[in-house]
């Protein structure tokens, strides 16, 4: 056993692309949660290792550091009429238009798992889902543990607030890199997610990691790689971990903003919704289940009304009204074709931002948001268009917001000319990550 670490060292040693040791690290996430370690000191360390990288050994070391920060919970005696219920969640690396979890977890509700969704609000240009959901009225996402384990038992989903006691040194770290240019990085971004899941206790875990220009992960490779350190986390953990890798080069669905992704999501449990939407809220159930130990068609539960009945007994559970008109936004402006054309791309980036910039988003941790803001869009890859069709309708309650979002959403939808250039349509599923 060496001397007590100290930050200099931690940090040189990162600096000068060494792996750091299992005492380090311990000794580094303990002294950064309690305040030994200065901000600037672990701002220092994370952009060393965002620029040396980190080995399996470390990545999962540093993971198994931050979850001893916090609480852990434990599903392990959750029951249904005395039959122990089996959890699996979903985590979405983020995109721009993702409502995903709102039609999936009551859906895999419907067959007999407990789904216990802890999700976190959205900061930038991806939403968070539940600053979605607070647009229903009544509904709540602080939900105590007792509640939990009793709407999980009673009802199979629960999507609410993740409290403060899970990976509390994720949280302080999160907050660094987020001002200091550090959340691009895969053992952090790796560990950051996967040790709120590992501390939430779920017994089996998909991961849908998000590839293209409106996701973090840029490029496949990087994106292959995010997903299979969290696999490995995951699965070394005891935690039944697979990853799903998906398209986010163009937005899920046809809106961004928060009302109306509930709005949709609703379609979708009606058994209608947008294509691209299905599709994925279907392969993500198809892993939900299978992971579950469950084998059925989740297309089933859509189309006969079940997985609705699941929805509406989620959101009553939190406070909510299924059935109250939802928010809606009072201004809107419609940006329209300049030619005749066909569409040929769809920018996420650009509409998440003129969502955000809308007030659908926030700038600032803590911020409110604003339930009808956001972008609506009419068109996909591949659609004729004449000139002045509509293409994207902004939304919003404060007019004054409209000039930033239309500058971001301007050029957002490319239409071409030429009515016989190709329009390139990649699969929306483009991998499945699994260990081995
Ligand atoms: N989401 C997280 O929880 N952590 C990251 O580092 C990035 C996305």
């Amino acid at each position: 056993m060496g001397a007590t670490p100290d930050a200099v060292s931690v940090i040189a040693t990162k600096r000068d692309g060494h792996a750091l040791s299992d005492e380090q690290i311990d000794w580094v996430i303990r002294a950064f949660t309690d305040g030994l370690v200065a901000d600037e000191q672990m701002s220092a360390l994370a952009m060393a290792i965002l620029l040396r990288g980190m080995d399996r050994r470390e990545v999962a070391r540093w993971t198994a550091a931050m979850i001893a920060t916090g609480e852990r919970m434990d599903f392990a005696d959750l029951r249904r009429d005395g039959r122990v219920l089996a959890t699996v969640d979903k985590h979405s690396t983020g995109g721009v238009g993702d409502k995903i979890t709102l039609p999936l977890a009551p859906l895999v509700a419907s067959y007999g798992l407990a789904v216990p969704q802890l999700s976190g609000r959205g900061l930038g240009h991806t939403g968070g889902t539940l600053d979605k959901l607070e647009a229903i009225p009544g509904w709540r996402a602080d939900v105590d543990v007792a509640s939990m384990m009793a709407q999980l038992s009673a009802v199979g989903a629960v999507i609410c607030a993740a409290g403060a006691g899970l990976a509390p040194a994720d949280k302080k770290l999160y907050a660094l890199r987020d001002v200091t240019g550090t959340v691009e990085s895969i053992p952090l971004i790796a560990s950051s997610i996967m040790s709120k899941k590992i501390a939430e206790g779920t017994g089996a875990l998909v991961l849908d990691v998000k590839v293209g220009a409106g996701a973090f992960m840029k490029s496949l490779d990087d994106a292959r790689a995010l997903a299979q350190t969290m696999v490995e986390l995951g699965t070394d953990a005891g935690v039944h971990t697979v990853a799903l890798l998906t398209a986010m080069s163009i937005p899920l669905g046809r809106t961004a903003g928060n009302a109306i992704e509930v709005s949709e999501s609703v379609e979708v449990l009606a058994g209608g919704g947008p294509p691209d939407v299905v599709e994925l809220t279907l392969a993500l159930a198809r892993e939900m289940l299978l992971a579950g130990g469950v084998d059925a068609d989740p297309a089933q539960n859509l189309a006969n009304g079940r997985a609705m009945d699941s929805w509406r007994a989620m959101i009553a559970a939190q406070g909510g009204d299924p059935d109250a008109p939802l928010p809606q936004a009072r201004e809107s402006e419609v940006l329209t074709a300049e030619i005749d054309g066909v569409v040929g791309d769809l920018d996420a980036m650009a509409i998440g931002v003129a969502a955000w910039r809308l007030g659908a988003g926030r700038a600032r941790q803590g911020e409110p948001v604003q339930a009808g803001a956001g972008v609506r869009w009419h068109v996909s890859p591949g659609d004729r268009v004449r000139r002045g069709d509509p293409l994207l309708t902004l939304l919003t309650d404060t007019p004054d917001r409209f000039a930033d979002a239309r500058a971001a959403a301007v050029g957002a939808v490319t239409v071409q000319a030429d009515l016989d250039a190709p329009v390139e349509h990649g699969p929306l599923i483009i991998d499945r990550v699994t260990v081995g």
